[in-house]
C-alpha cells in the first residue's frame, strides 16, 4: 500500500496467473498452453517483419488482418474486433456493456478475470452457483440485469454447454449482452458464432493463444453485430490506438491461413486428453468430461493440493486453485504424449509410495 496510489489501485484485486518458471526441465501443465510450436510458416512470417520498418507504429485499424478473421468465420469485416489476447477483449467489453449499476451474472465457478474486472469497472456481479455435476446452470443464467457471461467449455470444468443451451441464455436476456467466452472452443465445443446474425445481444470471444499455439504474441477477437462491434472500437480507441503490434499482426494472418497445420495439433491434444483421461480413471481418480485443452480432476487417496505441491517439488507444473467448491480438484493442462506419459508414471509413484 502506498499514499501515492489511487482509489483504483488501492481497491484493485489482481488476477494471479500461473506461473512461468525458469527452469527448462520443468513439465508446464499449469497454463493451458498449447504443446505444440507454432507452424514453420506462422514463424517465419514474423521472422520477415522483424526489420527497420518496426520505427513505424502498426496499423491502428488491423484491416487485414480483420479480413482473414472474418473469412475464416464466415462473417463481414465489420462484425470483428481484435484485442491484444482476449483478456483484453473481455476487459473491453465489460468497459462498454456493462453498468455500474447493474448486476451482471457469471457461473460461481469460471475463469477468475470475471471478477477482477468486474471489481476493477465497479460492476456488481451475481456468482449463479454450478449444478450438482458441475455443468452450467442454464435457467440461473437467465434475466440478469446487466449482462452475463461465461466461458464455453468453462474453466476450469472443461464442461461444455451446447448451443440450444447458450440460445437459451441468449433468449433469456434479450435486453443486456451475453459474453461467450470461446478461448478454448476448438478443442471440441460448438461455436456460437453462427448465432451472432440471430442474436444482436451476442459477442463471442476467441483467442490465437491456445487453438494456434500463440499465447506469446498475445492476439485474441471478437465476434458479434457491427453495433456491439463499434462499442468495443470505443472503448479501445479511448485507452490505446495500436494494441496489435507488427509482428503479432503477421503472426495471426500468417497463423490463420495455415488451418492444416493447427487443425492437425488440435486433434494430437484431443487424443491425448481421451487417453490421459482414461488413465487417471483407471487410477481412480475422477475426471470431468473435458472438451478443452485440460482437464479438471479429483484425486483419490491423495489430497488435491498435497498432489500439487508434490508434484511441483518433482518439476511437474499443474494448477490448484484454493477455492471452496473447487478445493479437491486439480487442473491439468494437456501436454504431448510424452509429458502425459510421464506425469502418470510420477503419479502412479505417488500413490503407491503413499502413507496416511
Ligand atoms: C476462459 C479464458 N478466457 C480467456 C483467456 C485469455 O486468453 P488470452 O488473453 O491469452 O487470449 C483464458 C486464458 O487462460 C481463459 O482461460
Amino acid at each position: 500500500m502506498s499514499k501515492f496510489w489511487s482509489r483504483t489501485a488501492r481497491e484493485a484485486k489482481p488476477y494471479t496467473p500461473g506461473e512461468q518458471p525458469n527452469e527448462l526441465q520443468v513439465i508446464k501443465l499449469n497454463t493451458n498452453e498449447n504443446p505444440y510450436p507454432p507452424s514453420p510458416n506462422t514463424l517465419e512470417a514474423m521472422k520477415r517483419v522483424v526489420n527497420e520498418d518496426l520505427r513505424k507504429y502498426p496499423t491502428p485499424t488491423v484491416d487485414s488482418l480483420k479480413s482473414v478473421i472474418a473469412n475464416r468465420e464466415g462473417v463481414n469485416d465489420e462484425q470483428v474486433f481484435v484485442g491484444n489476447g482476449s483478456d483484453e477483449v473481455l476487459a473491453f467489453a465489460f468497459q462498454a456493456f456493462f453498468e455500474s449499476n447493474e448486476a451482471i451474472k457469471f457461473p460461481g465457478v469460471t475463469y477468475s478475470f470475471y471478477p477482477v474486472y468486474a471489481n476493477l469497472y465497479g460492476i456488481p456481479f451475481q456468482e449463479v452457483p454450478l449444478n450438482e455435476d458441475f455443468t452450467i446452470n442454464v435457467d440461473g443464467m437467465k434475466q440478469s440485469i446487466g449482462g452475463v457471461i461465461f466461458p464455453n467449455p468453462n474453466a476450469p470444468t472443461g464442461l461444455a454447454l451446447r448451443l440450444n443451451q447458450v440460445e437459451k441464455v441468449l433468449q433469456g436476456n434479450p435486453n443486456s449482452v451475453v459474453v461467450v467466452d470461446e478461448a478454448y472452443v476448438e478443442f471440441g465445443a460448438e461455436s456460437a458464432v453462427q448465432l451472432v446474425e440471430q442474436y444482436p445481444n451476442l459477442l463471442v470471444t476467441k483467442t490465437l493463444s491456445k487453438s494456434h499455439a500463440l499465447a506469446g504474441i498475445r492476439v485474441g477477437y471478437a465476434i458479434g453485430q457491427e453495433e456491439l462491434i463499434e462499442g468495443l472500437e470505443r472503448i479501445k480507441n479511448s485507452f490505446n490506438s495500436y494494441t496489435i503490434n507488427r509482428v503479432s499482426l503477421a503472426g495471426a494472418e500468417a497463423a490463420l491461413r495455415d488451418d492444416a497445420y493447427y487443425q492437425e495439433t488440435l486433434e494430437r491434444v484431443i487424443n491425448t486428453r481421451v487417453w490421459f483421461k482414461q488413465s487417471l480413471e483407471e487410477l481412480g481418480f475422477e475426471v470431468l468430461d473435458s472438451k478443452a485443452n485440460f482437464l479438471f480432476v479429483k484425486p483419490v487417496r491423495v489430497e488435491a493440493e498435497w498432489l500439487y505441491l508434490t508434484l511441483k517439488e518433482r518439476g511437474f507444473y499443474i494448477r490448484y486453485f484454493d477455492k471452496s467448491k473447487v478445493r479437491g480438484y486439480v487442473r491439468i493442462s494437456v501436454g504431448t504424449d510424452e509429458e502425459m506419459e510421464r506425469l502418470l508414471n510420477e503419479i502412479s509413484n505417488l500413490l503407491k509410495n503413499y502413507v496416511q
